[in-house]
C-alpha cells in the first residue's frame, strides 16, 4: 500500500509505480489522502505522468495539522484493516507521510520510507517533525544521498532494528524519463532567460515580514530579468490576506511537463521547495534557496545552490553572483542518475520475501 497526498509525492510515485508495474510479484494499492485537491495540484499529475488511479481517495484537506493528520490516520487504518498489505510505502515529509507510517506501524505492517534521512535541523518546520518521526518508526529507510545516511548514523539508527539503504533519488528518475516528452506536451510559450521562482513553505508564507522581504527582492530582480512565479494556492491566499500586490509574472500552478520546460528554459531557479532545488540541478541551473536551511547539502557543497533565507540583500547578492556565471550541465552523480526506482524495487522484493 502506497500513500500519496501532496504534489511532490505524485512525482515520486510516478517513477516508482512505473517500475512496480513492470515487475513480477508486486501489487500496488495506491491511496490518495486528498491533501492536495485542486486539479492543477493533483489531477494533472495523474493524467500527464500516467500514474495509476488511486484505489482510494480519503478527501482530507484544508484542515489544521491535528485534524488533517488525525482524519488521515483514521482513514488509512481502516484501509489497512480491509486490504491487509504486506508493506506500507510512504514518501517524503508531509502530513500524509506521517499519517501513513503511524497507522501502519501500530498495526504491525512494516513501513518503508522513501526519502529517509533528510534533515533541515529546524524543528519549527512541520516537515522536519514529520520526517524524523516517520524515520524512527520505519522498518526500511530508503535514503537518497550519503548525507542522509550520515544523519541517520548520528541519530543512532545503526543500533535500531531497521534497514538503512542508499538508493538514490526517485525524482531524478522522473526528471530523466519525462524530460524526453515535455517539449511536445507542454503548452507554455517561453522566451528563454527568465528566473523561475516558487514559494509555498509555511515559514515564508505565514510570516508577513519574510514574505514581503522576498517579494520585494523578486520585484527588483524582475526589473532586469523576468521572474515567472507559478503560485501555490497557500501563497496566493496569503498575498491577498496581507494586501500585497506584485508585478511579477504570476501564473497558476503548473503540471510536470510545463515545469520541466520552465526548468529547461530558465536562467536560474529561486525556491523554498525541496524538490525544485534538485530539479534545478538535474537541468543544469543554479538555485537560490529561500529558506534558512536545506536538506540537500551536497548542492551547496558543490557551489550550485546558495541558501539565503528571506534576506533581500542576500537574495540580490546571490542573484548577481549566479548571473555572472555561465550555466552549465552539472555532471556530478549525486542522486543515482535514474537508478533509484530500480534499487528500491529490487530491495523491496527481497524484503517482502523475508517478512
Ligand atoms: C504540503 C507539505 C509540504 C510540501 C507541499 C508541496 C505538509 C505539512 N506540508 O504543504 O511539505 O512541500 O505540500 O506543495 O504536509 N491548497 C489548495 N489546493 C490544493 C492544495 C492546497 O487550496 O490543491 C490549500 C490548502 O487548503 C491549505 C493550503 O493550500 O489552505 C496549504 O495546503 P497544505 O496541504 O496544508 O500544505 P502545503 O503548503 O501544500
Amino acid at each position: 500500500m502506497t500513500i500519496v497526498g501532496a504534489r511532490p509525492q505524485f512525482v515520486k510515485a510516478a517513477a516508482l509505480s512505473r517500475e512496480f508495474a513492470s515487475r513480477e510479484g508486486i501489487e500496488e494499492i495506491l491511496v490518495h489522502t486528498g491533501q492536495h485537491f485542486d486539479a492543477n495540484m493533483s489531477e494533472v499529475f495523474f493524467t500527464e505522468m500516467e500514474i495509476p488511479r488511486p484505489k482510494y481517495n480519503l478527501d482530507v484537506h484544508s484542515l489544521g495539522h491535528g485534524a488533517m493528520t488525525g482524519r488521515m490516520l483514521e482513514g488509512i487504518e481502516d484501509l489497512i484493516e480491509k486490504e491487509r498489505p504486506d508493506v506500507m510505502l510512504v514518501y517524503g515529509d508531509t502530513n500524509s507521510t506521517i499519517a501513513g507510517a503511524l497507522a501502519a506501524t501500530k498495526l504491525h505492517v512494516p513501513v518503508c520510507h522513501v526519502e529517509a534521512g533528510l534533515r533541515s535541523f529546524n524543528m519549527k518546520m512541520p516537515e522536519e517533525v514529520n520526517r524524523i518521526l516517520t524515520d524512527r518508526i520505519s522498518d526500511v529507510l530508503y535514503c537518497p544521498t550519503d548525507a542522509a545516511i550520515a544523519n541517520l548514523s548520528k541519530e543512532g539508527f545503526d543500533g535500531f532494528d531497521c534497514e538503512v539503504v542508499k538508493v538514490g533519488d526517485v525524482m531524478q528518475d522522473a526528471a530523466l524519463f519525462y524530460a524526453q516528452k515535455s517539449k511536445e506536451r507542454s503548452t507554455l510559450k517561453l522566451e528563454p532567460g527568465f528566473v523561475l521562482c516558487t514559494l509555498h513553505r509555511a515559514e515564508n508564507t505565514d510570516d508577513p515580514a519574510r514574505l514581503k522581504s522576498i517579494v520585494e527582492a523578486l520585484e527588483s530582480i524582475h526589473e532586469e530579468s523576468e521572474v515567472i512565479l507559478p503560485l501555490h494556492p497557500r501563497t496566493k491566499k496569503k498575498l491577498e490576506d496581507y494586501g500585497m500586490n506584485s508585478s511579477l509574472n504570476i501564473i497558476d500552478p503548473v503540471g510536470y511537463f510545463d515545469m520541466i520546460e520552465l526548468l529547461k528554459k530558465c536562467k536560474m531557479v529561486m525556491t523554498d521547495s525541496g524538490g525544485l532545488q534538485k530539479e534545478a540541478f538535474f537541468f543544469g541551473k543554479y538555485c537560490i534557496t529561500l529558506r534558512d536551511q536545506t536538506e540537500w547539502v551536497e548542492l551547496v557543497e558543490h557551489g550550485v545552490n546558495r541558501v539565503v533565507g528571506a534576506d533581500g540583500d542576500k537574495i540580490l547578492n546571490a542573484y548577481r553572483k549566479f548571473s555572472s556565471r555561465p550555466s552549465s550541465k552539472f555532471e556530478l552523480n549525486l542522486y543515482g542518475q535514474g537508478s533509484a526506482s530500480k534499487n528500491i524495487t529490487d530491495h523491496l522484493l527481497q524484503f517482502t520475501s523475508k517478512h
